[in-house]
């Protein structure tokens, strides 16, 4: 479990700003995120809408190239320009799911076509009988039984839950190493949520994968990874052991998540964030600390410097000057 399979050492991602009024201003997604996912772990990366969580999985997963920084996987720069055959081999090794169930199927292709394009575009198990079984097994895995019931069907005669047991299913089909998973249960009802998190536990355990969970749910990342990283407005706030986050959290930030998260007591509703403000803007970060203008401990140094991530415990930093 010590190997590192992902390294993330200063990414930096910015979108220029199409907008004559602010041209030469990017919007700052990620700055100077770094971290390490170890192979067969779940590393949780927790934030509210608008932290960089999506644009972090979309430079992991080589949908966008990073601004500066490196990415390396299985100890070797991804960041550099790639061969086509090392793309696809990364994309086969790398595998998404989206948080859109429904966005992420083509509505014109049946669940079998559906399952089928992956092993073609992989070149994976030429003869046709063996795909048909591979597919079958991964649809049994995922819940949808009986498989030929399934393969049939259109995305748009299956429900929102099945939907997610399709793109689960064609993510874990190609045996991939590395599960990108972002916010897979956020469109769901309750009543598919936990059924789909065990279900994805299930799969990576017995699959031998590792797994990026993301969320703005700090209770789903807690039930879900070994650790979690905490991330506002592009910016890494905390990481550590999941438990250590949870019972032990030190960022301010941090600790308002926890506060706004649902629990036993409410019904697990999910509370509102109760705080003095929204994510800043992107294009012009505040300075220094990015939460000062919703820290309840802001001092007149929080904005002037970034606060550098600080060592408080083993595996656990912190990004605060206190
Ligand atoms: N393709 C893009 N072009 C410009 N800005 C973007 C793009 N994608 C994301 N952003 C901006 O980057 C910031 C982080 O977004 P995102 O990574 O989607 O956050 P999250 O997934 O945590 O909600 C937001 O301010 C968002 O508007
Ligand atoms: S550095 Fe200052 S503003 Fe930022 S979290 Fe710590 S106390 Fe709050
Ligand atoms: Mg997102």
């Amino acid at each position: 479990m010590n190997e590192n399979i992902l390294v993330l050492e200063g990414v930096n991602k910015h979108f220029p700003v199409n907008s004559f009024r602010m041209h030469g201003k990017v919007v700052h997604a990620m700055d100077d995120v770094s971290f390490s996912l170890r192979r067969g772990e779940v590393l949780a990366i927790v934030g509210e809408s608008g932290s960089g969580k999506t644009t972090t999985a979309n430079v992991m997963a080589r949908i966008y190239k990073q601004t500066s920084g490196r990415v390396t996987f299985e100890g070797r720069e991804i960041s550099k320009n790639m061969s086509r055959e090392d793309e696809l081999r990364y994309h086969k090794k790398v595998q998404m799911i989206f948080q859109d169930p429904f966005g992420a199927l083509n509505p014109t292709r049946t669940v079998g076509r559906i399952m089928e394009r992956p092993f073609v575009i992989h070149k994976i198990a030429g003869r046709r009988k063996a795909v048909e079984e591979s597919i079958d097994k991964i649809l049994i895995q995922v819940g949808l039984e009986p498989p030929e019931q399934f393969t049939r069907k259109f995305p748009h005669e299956l429900s929102g839950g099945q939907r997610q047991r399709v793109n689960i299913a064609r993510a874990f089909a190609v045996e991939p190493e590395l599960i990108l998973a972002d916010e897979p249960t956020s469109m769901l009802d309750v009543s598919n949520r936990m059924s789909i998190m065990n279900m994805m536990l299930y799969l990576k355990e017995s699959h031998s994968v590792s797994f990026i969970y993301i969320t703005h749910d700090l209770s789903g990342a807690r039930y879900m990874s070994d650790r979690i990283i905490v991330m506002y407005a592009g910016m890494i706030m905390e990481i550590g052991p999941a438990e250590k986050i949870i019972n032990n959290s030190f960022h301010p930030y941090t600790r308002l998540l926890k506060s706004a998260a649902p629990s036993p007591e409410m019904g697990l509703k999910r509370k509102r964030l109760i705080t003095g403000g929204d994510i800043p803007s992107l294009i012009d970060p505040p300075g220094g600390c990015r939460f000062h203008p919703r820290c309840p401990f802001v001092s007149d140094i929080c904005s002037l410097e970034v606060p550098a991530m600080k060592k408080i415990d083993e595996g656990h930093y912190v990004r605060c000057i206190l």
